[in-house]
């Protein structure tokens, strides 16, 4: 049987499947838990409100913990950095005047 799993070349191991959170919105974070308690360990974010709310995927990150106890060290979670260009005016997730550098390590974290 094929592994879950794939190891990239760095060394990461990943899902060979991602549940994917674009266009979820205020469901976001009930279809987050539904896809973890139905078997995935991977979930695509990115810090761009314009398509994805990745608070809503933290918040599905603490009920995963606290309800169904579910440890964020079990789940692979990767989230993007998008430029300016990308995102909504009215919804821009750093500082567009930051420096490049600041504006993606601020995504990290946003
Ligand atoms: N599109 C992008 O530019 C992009 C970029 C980066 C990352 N992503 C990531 O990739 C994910 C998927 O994007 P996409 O562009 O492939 O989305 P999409 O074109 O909307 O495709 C979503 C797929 O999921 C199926 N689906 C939706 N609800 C379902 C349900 N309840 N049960 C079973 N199947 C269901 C849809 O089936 P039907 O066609 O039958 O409705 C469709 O095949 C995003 O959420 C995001 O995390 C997308």
């Amino acid at each position: 049987m094929a592994s879950h799993t794939v190891t990239t070349s760095a060394g990461i191991k990943m899902p060979r499947f991602i549940y994917g959170t674009a266009w979820k919105k205020d469901r976001t974070t009930e279809l987050v838990v539904k896809a973890v308690l139905n078997g995935f360990r991977g979930i695509d974010t990115a810090c761009q409100p314009k398509h994805y709310q990745e608070d809503l995927v933290g918040q599905a990150l603490v009920t995963l913990q606290k309800e169904h106890n579910i440890s964020r060290e079990s789940l692979f979670i990767q989230t993007k950095f998008t430029s300016i260009d990308g995102q909504d005016p009215q919804k821009i997730p750093y500082d567009r005047n930051a420096p490049l550098q600041d504006q993606v390590s601020s995504t990290i974290i946003c």
